[in-house]
């Protein structure tokens, strides 16, 4: 179903830069699509407060530039509520993110997209969207659209990629900690120069525990870091995530594109 373009520019694949007819004809050979999907919230005292959407769009970007698939608007509000403690965070709360991932993904399928690939930036998406994705399914089989059997929805993670792992265990260590970690705060500088600027020693960060509501996740991360040390990340660093994100997640893309329909619709 899905004969991979070559790889093209990033203004080709932004859905924004298109026009409709070009949608349209998009569509008679690719049902592929990706959506960015970030979050927009305190990434420790030096980090950027928008870190999970620009990175989110940038390995979005660069994955659909080398497939030749389209790439959405990035959505920049996650579900970020243990955030709200801190300055400049901004929360989608699971009930509203679910709502607006289930429009977002039902808007494309309406057009003909079948394979709505999800590049997440942001570990407090991932259960609002699989529930997102289930709610679409249904919500898409009960309206009758015609391509309801045939919709796919897939969630990636780009640091969960397993080369960015590795690299990210190679580089940092325990360090890497699991908030404003130097991995992604490393891909910020990569692709934000002014944000190196902001880089500074930092003391000893908090452990990584449990998650409940702001007040606590202050009272145990005051700064805002989980047992990470974002002063170790360099634009270096940050150019060589955005690569082995982007081959990994191309490399799962195009699987997904090929994947067989279901037989029952
Ligand atoms: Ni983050």
């Amino acid at each position: 179903m899905s004969d991979p373009i070559p790889s093209t520019t990033t203004e080709a694949i932004r859905l924004q830069l298109r026009s409709w007819p070009e949608v349209e004809a998009y569509l008679e050979h690719q049902k592929g699509v990706i959506v960015p999907l970030g979050s927009t919230e305190q990434h420790g005292p030096t980090g950027a407060i928008g870190t999970d959407a620009l990175t989110a769009e940038a390995v979005a970007l660069e994955v659909g530039r080398r497939s030749g698939v389209l790439v959405t608007p990035a959505q920049a509000f996650g579900m970020a509520e243990h955030h709200l403690g801190f300055a400049g965070t901004i929360s989608l709360q699971p009930s509203t993110l679910l709502a607006v991932l289930h429009d977002v993904v039902l808007s494309l399928a309406r057009h003909g997209f079948e394979r709505i690939y999800v590049i997440n930036g942001h570990g407090g998406n991932i259960a609002t969207a699989r529930a997102a994705f289930a709610q679409a399914h249904a919500t898409a089989a009960s309206r009758g659209l015609a391509n309801a059997g045939r919709l796919r929805f897939k969630l990636a993670n780009w640091f969960t990629a397993g080369p960015v792992m590795r690299t990210a265990q190679a580089l940092y260590g325990e360090r890497e900690g699991h908030h404003a970690t130097p991995s992604e705060i490393a891909l910020t500088l990569h692709l934000e120069p002014s944000l190196v600027a902001k880089q500074r020693p930092l003391p000893e960060p908090a452990p990584a525990g449990p998650i409940h509501g702001p007040e606590d996740f202050r009272r145990r991360h005051p700064d805002g870091r989980m047992g990470s040390d974002p002063f170790l990340a360099s634009p270096a660093h940050g150019a060589r995530f955005l690569d082995e994100a982007a081959t990994a997640l191309a490399a799962d893309l195009e699987g997904f594109l090929g994947e067989e329909a279901s037989t029952a619709d």
